[in-house]
């Protein structure tokens, strides 16, 4: 028994510290037995200020009638989720959700149990799930007068481009979750916007939540909803998961998702059901997910930042977007395509860009990839007043000083591994010099070789020896 007795002490010592909830207990003169750290952390007191006293001496403004535990003591009865305001020692205003129970020993009694959650936080966490999710519904439902993008709006000839536009093209037959990869501006939304557009889904809903700079909680409340609980003060709320049923869920940057929240997420898509945060029920979903993530996945996992276990889940199919630097040749399509949307909106009538624009276009290496070149389209054809031109000057001085670098030749970044021997390096620059070129060029050998200053034939050979053109 004595055995026994210190196990459960050691139990309800180890409970009592590491609960988040508040524990206070008095013996049957109001003297405190029990305070706790989560109580502590509450209220503001040391359980030093109350150990041994009457609990009245530490709280002046309450007495035996105003006291939930002394109510509980002397009328033996349970008082069950009471919100209590009131400023704690440090001159906090906190609002605490309280149950107290009396503790009796065959009608005698013994003292009181108290139990009690911080509702000033949960509050404000809730408070602020309701207000973006009725932002997230007023964007949704903005959307639904605009138009989803859709296949056609992603312009491109680059061959992994389109490979990739096919991977997402049948992705669309079917319900498979999709994992998006790909640097800022690179397309990510529009794909994943594509997608549903050309499934069965299309007039479901399509929502888009961004995963990073949402703590923990407050995420995890959006995605799985929150149930009004006997506890927690919450309200009645669908999650995301069950707003987008039928449709399409966009969780864009999965890679800055709080990593706790992971596997909450991962239980969810495995099983098919969705609880809400202080739910006892399971509810079934059918959501279409696609994930994004802006770093490589294999890097993502490595850093911590993306589990294993739920990167295999979400990637049944990968997409993986190439760099705007790496197609150069799209550079004219998509010039000509910005020019002609926004001569739609400006009721303008630009015609193209200058031979020096454009050049300087393919070379630059677009650091923020099309929705750059979008942004500059856009900037130079509000200063353009007269003529259809875009030139030179119609850029901002900033756009000038990063983009029009004279006619100097720019060697974009080379990934050249640490032990890589000079032969090797040698042979990547030269590669990369000649396909730069070949894409000012925009593909015409003779063209590229009198630029490049050697011969046409001996520009074929290394063309054919680099993989630039087929042998
Ligand atoms: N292939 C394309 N053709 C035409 N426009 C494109 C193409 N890809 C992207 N865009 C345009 O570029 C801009 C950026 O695209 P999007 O928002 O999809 O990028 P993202 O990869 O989601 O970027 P971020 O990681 O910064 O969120 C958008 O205005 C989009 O319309
Ligand atoms: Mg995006």
């Amino acid at each position: 028994m004595d055995k026994d007795g210190n196990l459960y002490k050691i139990i309800l010592e180890t409970l009592l510290k590491n609960i988040d909830e508040g524990v206070h207990v008095i013996d049957k003169n109001g003297n405190t037995l029990i305070y706790n750290k989560a109580m502590e952390k509450l209220e503001g007191l040391k359980k030093e200020d109350l150990y041994g006293k009457d609990m009245l001496d530490a709280f002046p403004g309450l007495n035996e009638n105003s006291s939930t535990l002394y109510t509980a003591l002397n009328e033996n009865r349970e008082v069950l989720d009471k919100y209590q305001t009131y400023m704690n020692k440090k001159g906090h205003k906190i609002t605490t959700l309280n149950s107290t129970f009396p503790l009796t020993k065959d009608s005698e009694a013994l003292g009181a149990l108290e139990i009690s959650k911080n509702y000033t936080s949960l509050k404000s966490l809730y408070d602020k799930i309701s207000i973006m999710q009725k932002e997230l519904l007023q964007d949704a439902n903005k959307k639904r007068d605009k138009r989803y993008y859709d296949f056609s709006d992603l312009i491109g000839c680059n061959i992994d481009f389109l490979n990739e536009i096919d991977t997402a093209k049948n992705a669309s037959k079917y319900t498979s979750t999709v994992l998006i990869y790909g640097e800022t501006g690179t397309g990510k939304e529009v794909f994943a916007q594509s997608i549903h557009t050309y499934s069965e889904r299309c007039n479901k809903p399509f929502i888009a939540q961004n995963c990073s700079a949402l703590p923990e909680g407050l995420l995890e409340g959006i995605l799985f909803g929150t149930q009004r609980g006997s506890f927690t003060g919450a309200v009645d709320r669908p999650g995301l998961f069950e707003q987008a049923n039928g449709g399409t869920l966009l969780l864009d940057e999965i890679n800055s998702m709080d990593i706790s929240l992971q596997p909450k997420l991962l239980r969810v898509l495995q099983e098919g059901y969705v609880r809400r945060i202080g739910g006892l029920k399971d509810i079934p979903i059918d959501v279409r997910i696609i994930a994004t993530t802006n770093i490589n996945p294999a890097e993502a996992i490595e850093k911590g930042l993306l589990r294993r276990d739920l990167y295999y889940r979400l990637s049944v199919i990968n997409i993986k977007l190439p760099l705007l630097k790496d197609r150069k040749e799209d550079i004219p399509l998509l010039i000509k395509h910005f020019i002609n949307y926004y001569n739609e909106i400006m009721s303008k009538d630009i015609w193209y860009v200058s031979e020096e624009v454009e050049k300087a276009f393919i070379s630059y290496s677009w650091p923020g990839n099309i929705r750059e070149l979008k942004n500059y389209i856009e900037a130079s054809m509000n200063v353009v007043q007269t003529g259809h031109i875009i030139k030179k000057e119609h850029f901002s001085a900033f756009v000038q000083s990063k983009v029009f670098k004279d006619d100097k030749v720019h060697i974009d970044n080379i990934d050249y591994e640490e032990n890589m021997g000079l032969e090797k390096k040698v042979y990547l620059t030269e590669k990369k010099i000649i396909e730069d070129a070949m894409a000012k060029c925009n593909g015409n050998i003779s063209k590229c070789a009198a630029m490049l200053n050697i011969k046409r034939q001996t520009l074929q050979y290394k063309l054919k020896k680099y993989g630039i053109i087929k042998k």
